[in-house]
């Protein structure tokens, strides 16, 4: 995916980093993954005018971690309270169905990081 577009309008790089093991992964912790990331990357196309995107995948020590991050405008305080945005809302309800969490960080203008974070059943 390194070097792709993620869309029409968006003229930046994405990057794709995979340290995952590949070890069996729940399908509902995978399927809150991937909307996590579905959102994230709908959410970059929309609003961020950014022209680095960085996606990393991890599993270590017993815990799945996905983070998309930007370089773009950041969200602004009062953006993430606008009452028709369901989208970060629906991700953290999402998280808390497989036990999992949800951290948004944003500065003005230096970009957004959404972190999934659930942990895994133990390993072998
Ligand atoms: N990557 C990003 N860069 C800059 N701003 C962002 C980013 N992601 C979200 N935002 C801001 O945070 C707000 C809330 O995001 P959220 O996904 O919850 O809602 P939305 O995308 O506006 O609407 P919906 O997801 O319900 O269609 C957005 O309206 C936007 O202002
Ligand atoms: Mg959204």
């Amino acid at each position: 995916m390194a070097g792709n577009e993620l869309h029409p309008t968006h003229r930046g790089r994405v990057l794709l980093r995979n340290t995952s093991t590949g070890r069996e992964i729940p399908k509902a912790i995978e399927l809150v993954a991937y909307r996590s990331a579905q959102e994230a990357l709908t959410n970059i196309t929309k609003h961020s005018q950014c022209d680095l995107v960085e996606i990393e995948l991890c599993d270590a020590r017993d815990v799945l971690t996905l983070e998309v991050r930007d370089n773009g405008a950041g969200i602004s305080p009062d953006a993430l309270d606008k009452p028709k945005a369901f989208g970060l809302r629906g991700l953290q309800e999402r998280a808390k169905t497989v036990a999992g969490w949800l951290d948004v960080s944003s500065y003005d203008k230096r970009g957004t990081s959404i972190i999934l974070s659930v942990p895994l059943p133990p390993g072998p």
